[in-house]
């Protein structure tokens, strides 16, 4: 994927002086799609990690991707499955201070999104062949895009906490009841096998388990890591979309079940 610098202000073949272009079909959709999608999820997160309600279906043990890790003594009793080593927060700061910002951060400086959000926000530019409408653009070289760098460390980040929700979507087959399942285990285990694949699928994956090689031939396990890797890495564009659907379709299942508006659709206990 091509984030390097590019000149802006360049017009690009098809395109006319003063912003214009020669392009007559929809060009402007997918990056009105994508602005439409991004924004969405980022009004529905922002609204729910403020909540702090329908977070923790106590009978069920479904906990929201959302709010794990819980570590406050403001958390739900029984939401918290490392304990509340954290006091009280005060309700401008969300119960998932300590993941949110690195899942922020993991998606913000995400080649594909960094694609997304250059086409759609800043135009920069907003299609092929259509100018962008920046004088100056220096590229992902100097401060603030150079923090796009960082990505590798809040890669590392977003392993841990995936490991963390998956250990909430195991721990929620022993529900109340005893052992058991239900719709809400089913929707919070596709969850983490979708987040294993965005994360799993991520640029830096592939450059820690086969970054800095010089010959595979004598790193036979990595190679192999490497090249699955490598096949998951084609799909990032849609895992990066599928878990955004995801998390909502999870937070939004354990807010309806956990608040009584709909029943758990359970199949074993
Ligand atoms: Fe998208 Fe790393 S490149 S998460």
């Amino acid at each position: 994927m091509n984030t390097a610098p590019h000149r802006a202000g360049a017009r690009p073949a098809g395109s006319t002086p003063g912003g214009r272009t020669l392009r007559t079909d929809r060009w402007w959709l997918p990056p009105l799609l994508t602005a439409l999608g991004l924004a969405t999820f980022v009004v529905y997160a922002t609204v729910r990690s403020f909540m702090r309600e329908g977070y923790w279906d106590a009978e069920n043990h479904y906990l929201t991707p959302f709010y794990s890790p819980c570590l406050s003594d403001s958390c739900v009793a029984g939401s918290s499955h490392f304990g509340t080593p954290i006091g009280e927060l005060p309700g401008f700061i969300p119960l998932a201070f300590l993941s949110l910002p690195f899942l922020l951060g993991f998606r913000l400086t995400c080649y594909y999104y960094r694609k997304a959000y250059y086409r759609s926000f800043w135009f920069a530019p907003p299609a092929c062949a259509v100018t962008e409408p920046h004088d100056r653009y220096t590229g992902e070289t100097r401060l603030p895009l150079i923090l796009q760098n960082a990505h590798r460390y809040f890669f590392y980040a977003a392993f841990v906490i995936t490991l963390i929700n998956t250990y909430d979507a195991i721990l929620a087959f022993d529900g109340e009841r005893g052992l058991g399942f239900g719709l809400g285990n089913v929707i919070l285990l596709v969850n983490v096998v979708l987040l294993w694949g965005y994360t799993l699928s991520c640029h830096s994956c592939r450059h820690v388990t086969g970054g800095r090689l010089k010959h595979f031939s004598r790193n036979p396990v990595r190679y192999r890591i490497w090249t699955w890797v490598s096949r998951m890495n084609v799909r990032h564009m849609q895992f990066a979309w599928v878990t955004l659907a995801s998390l909502v379709i999870t937070d939004l299942y354990v807010w309806l079940v956990s608040t009584g508006t709909i029943p758990d659709l359970r199949f074993v206990n």
